[in-house]
């Protein structure tokens, strides 16, 4: 599989991810969807079960009308499971103009074929080589995990080609980024104890 040279260390490249949400208009070049997959198939997996499969969604326009439909079903899902959504985010859902997808050119979802815990947290390593591969690139990424549980219903797994065996874990935007967003704070490691014997 052909894979694209990059011009970073992988220590830069964790440095240098941050959530990306704003995005031109330039596509994905041919070849960066099997790099970004080939990176991320590369995840240590539980008992080599490699429980993980892909699903690639292109275009704005489609993007856009599954974002309006994620939106309303967010809402609405709240809504009658009386769950108390923060109100930032409620806000946000309910403009007409916000794309929970943030016009990206490329979604990726990261499913999982089994329910075993483990599976999930290969499916996570794979998205986080995923997501470190694609900032090695140069590319933009963010986790829209808010979709997670509606992309999971039957109704939205069905119009996505999603078979029911399997659960979508990560979602993730790809794009080229229009802006470097700064750095998000992070806290000091707490380290709990710190044992070294000779
Ligand atoms: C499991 C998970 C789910 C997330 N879901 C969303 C989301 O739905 N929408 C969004 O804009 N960002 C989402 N994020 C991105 C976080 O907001 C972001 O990682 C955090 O603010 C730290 O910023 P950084 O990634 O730039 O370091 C998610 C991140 C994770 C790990």
């Amino acid at each position: 599989m052909a894979v694209l040279e990059v011009e970073m260390s992988l220590y830069e490249a964790i440095l240098a991810r941050r959530s990306v949400r704003s995005f031109t208009t330039q596509k994905l070049d041919k070849e960066t969807i099997p790099s970004l997959l080939e990176a991320a198939i590369r995840a240590p997996t539980a008992m080599h079960i490699e429980p993980w499969a892909f699903v690639i969604i292109q275009g704005k326009k489609i993007l856009k009308e599954l974002s309006d439909q994620i939106k309303v079903m967010l809402v609405t899902h709240t809504q009658s499971e009386q769950q108390q959504p923060s109100v930032k985010f409620f806000e946000q859902l309910i403009k007409q103009d916000f794309n929970i997808f943030y016009n990206a050119s490329t979604l990726i979802l990261i499913c999982s074929n089994t329910s075993l815990t483990a599976s999930e947290a290969d499916c996570w390593l794979a998205a986080e080589n995923l997501i470190l591969a694609a900032c090695a690139m140069g590319l933009g990424t963010c986790i829209i995990g808010c979709a997670a549980p509606v992309l999971n219903l039957s109704e939205i797994k069905t119009k996505l080609g999603i078979a029911s065996e399997f659960t979508v874990v990560a979602p993730i935007i790809v794009g080229h980024p229009s802006d470097t967003p700064v750095r998000s704070p992070r806290k000091h490691p707490k380290v709990l104890s710190n044992i070294q014997t000779n």
